[in-house]
C-alpha cells in the first residue's frame, strides 16, 4: 500500500478527493500526514476530521518557494511518516531540487490547465482570457520546473461563451477530482514508468 503524503495551501478539494478514494477503495493508499504552509487552510482541518496527521509548516522568509528551514521540516516530517510518494493539492509553493532529488518521479502535482499550456497562477483564468475552447487539468510528475514535469495523465473540458473564471475554475475542479485519484492509483500499482519527457502506464 503506497504511503502517501499530501501537501497543500488551500481549501483541499483534491486532497478530500483523494481522502474520498481512498476510503472508497479505488485508490490503494494511505495518507500518512497532510501539510501546509498556511496555518488556517482547510486542507488541514479536512485531515484532522479525517483522523490524518495535520502540519503547519512555517516556510518563511519565503513567499513562492520552499527552501530551507521549512524544506527541512518538510523533509523531517515526510521521512517521521514514512512516505513513499508525496501529492501535490493546490501548494502554492515552487518545490526546490532537495526535495524533488529525495522524492524524484514521486512528486505528483495536478494543474488546472492542458500543459504545457498556462503554466503558473490561476490557469483557468489564462485559459479564458486566451480565447482557448477546450481547456482541462493535468497530473504530472514534479520536476525542477514549474509545471514542466512528465505528464501522466490530462483530462479535456469545454470552454463555453457564458464562462465566467468561476465557472470554468468548477468545471476544471470536477475533473481534477476524477483524474489525481486514478492517476495516484496508477502510482500505487507501481505501473507508471518514465523514460524522458514520457510516462507508460505498463
Ligand atoms: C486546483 O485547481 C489545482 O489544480 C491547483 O490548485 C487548485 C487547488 O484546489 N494546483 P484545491 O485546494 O484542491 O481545492
Amino acid at each position: 500500500m503506497l504511503a502517501l503524503a499530501v501537501l497543500g495551501s488551500g481549501k483541499g478539494s483534491n486532497f478530500q478527493s483523494i481522502l474520498d478514494a481512498v476510503r472508497d477503495k479505488r485508490l490503494d493508499a494511505r495518507i500518512v500526514c497532510t501539510i501546509s504552509d498556511v496555518a488556517d487552510a482547510f486542507i488541514l482541518e479536512r485531515a484532522r476530521r479525517a483522523g490524518v496527521p495535520a502540519y503547519h509548516v512555517d516556510c518563511s522568509p519565503w513567499k513562492t518557494k520552499l527552501e530551507g528551514m521549512g524544506e527541512e521540516r518538510v523533509l523531517e516530517l515526510l521521512r517521521e511518516h514514512g512516505a513513499d510518494a508525496v501529492a501535490l493539492a493546490g501548494f502554492m509553493r515552487i518545490v526546490k531540487p532537495r526535495l524533488i532529488e529525495a522524492y524524484r518521479n514521486r512528486i505528483v502535482n495536478i494543474h488546472p490547465s492542458l500543459l504545457p499550456a498556462f503554466p503558473g497562477l490561476r490557469a483557468w483564468e489564462q485559459a479564458l482570457a486566451y480565447g482557448v475552447h477546450v481547456t482541462g487539468c493535468t497530473v504530472h510528475f514534479v520536476d525542477e520546473g514549474t509545471d514542466t514535469g512528465p505528464i501522466i495523465a490530462q483530462r479535456v473540458v469545454p470552454v463555453f461563451d457564458s464562462d465566467t473564471p468561476e465557472t470554468l475554475h468548477a468545471r476544471i475542479q470536477e475533473q481534477e477530482h476524477l483524474a489525481y485519484p486514478e492517476a495516484l492509483q496508477w502510482l500505487a500499482e507501481g505501473r507508471l514508468r518514465v523514460e524522458g519527457r514520457r510516462v507508460f502506464r505498463d
